[in-house]
């Protein structure tokens, strides 16, 4: 069996810089068409200047005759200005703002610490440009349940947020629970969404500690009950425009994912195309499998759809157990496993 489908996106992405971003940009670029590229780099990507500085070192690290199209963010700070937000839009690169709550996850700690305290005039001015804002949907207070962040995100943040900025275009990135899903379905079409990585559609938190503590299934938001697993893969195979895939592939080399203090992210840009064909599969929903990898991304984000198209293949084909470079290994998600949905490259 075979499927042909338009070019999918990436719609949330870490392609790191230096060694680490030579070694993984070809693994995207040879299924997606376009990614938005997270800015959580030492040190962040927080200017348009610095943005296109890192969209050229992502093109020179290209494989050759490779068309892929970085869309590049900013990592917003409790300083960054209205008038970053107006050059950002008129450099034609920067498409999304990135929201990370100071200390919510990896290289967030120049993150947001009093979002209506210090962005609302920012946030002001995405909202009139039409720039979103791409939020890590999680609370950082210690006292709150690690499995209950998100829920309390949307209460304490987000609900306020659009009730104050109806007009901002919102995508909550990397949702990984019911709360969520609701939250998104009962916003307004167009401009309120969510990404959804290929790791919350196949996992539930069991995997975290099957047979013993697996580092490679760690990631924030951390993996939730099943339940919540089944919230969101009924939200993506609904046929919802709201929902769209952004894989949140985060290499980590092994040293820094298998160690006493691991780093969270799982790295799945070899196989999250195979996964998301797996799970739609086992919906009975394949002729939706488009829409999420291809379609409602770009439509969200004003952008066109990806002409080109690939093909997926029913053959079955073993993930390496890693891969290897001078620098040291990087594991992908499912290593070394079976998996039955095969992409072509482009
Ligand atoms: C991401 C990373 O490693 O940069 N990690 C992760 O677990 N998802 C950061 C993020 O998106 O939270
Ligand atoms: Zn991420």
């Amino acid at each position: 069996m075979e499927l042909t489908i338009t070019q999918p996106d990436d719609w949330h992405l870490h392609l790191r810089d230096g060694d680490l971003l030579k070694a993984v940009v070809p693994h995207s670029a040879s299924h997606f068409g376009r990614a938005i590229v997270m800015p959580n780099l030492k040190p962040p990507v927080t200017t348009t200047a610095a943005a296109m500085a890192y969209r050229e070192s992502i093109l020179k690290a290209l494989p050759a005759n490779r068309k892929f199209t970085p869309l590049m963010t900013l990592y917003l700070t409790d300083n960054t200005s209205p008038d970053e937000i107006k050059l950002a839009r008129k450099s034609g690169v920067v498409f999304a703002v990135k929201l990370y709550p100071a200390g919510a996850t990896t290289n967030s700690q120049d993150g947001v610490t009093d979002l209506f305290g210090k962005c609302l005039p920012v946030l002001e001015e995405m909202a009139k440009q039409n720039m979103p804002l791409l939020v890590h949907g999680e609370v950082t207070d210690p006292n709150v349940d690690i499995f209950d962040r998100e829920k309390v995100f949307i209460e304490t943040v987000l609900q306020p947020l659009i009730q104050r900025l109806p007009r901002l275009k919102i995508v909550m990135e990397h949702i990984t629970t019911l709360d969520a899903v609701k939250f998104v379905e009962s916003c307004k079409e167009g401009f309120v969404a969510a990404t959804v990585t290929p790791q919350h559609l196949v996992l539930n938190r069991n995997a975290i500690f099957q047979g013993g503590l697996q580092p490679h299934n760690y990631c924030l938001p951390v993996l939730k009950r099943e339940t919540h697993r089944q919230a969101i893969v009924s939200a993506v195979t609904s046929g919802s425009k709201k929902f769209f895939l952004g894989t949140d592939s985060a290499p980590h080399e092994r040293r820094k994912k298998e160690c006493p203090c691991g780093c969270a992210g799982v790295y799945n840009a070899p196989v999250a195309l195979s996964l998301c064909a797996m799970v739609f599969e086992e919906m009975g929903a394949l002729d939706k499998l488009e829409a999420f990898t291809s379609f409602n991304g770009s439509d969200f984000y004003g952008l066109p759809r990806n002409t080109s198209k690939i093909k997926l293949c029913r053959a079955t084909w073993v993930v390496p157990e890693a891969f290897s470079f001078p620098f040291g290994d990087i594991i992908p998600m499912f290593a070394g496993k079976t998996l039955e949905w095969q992409p072509s490259s482009i």
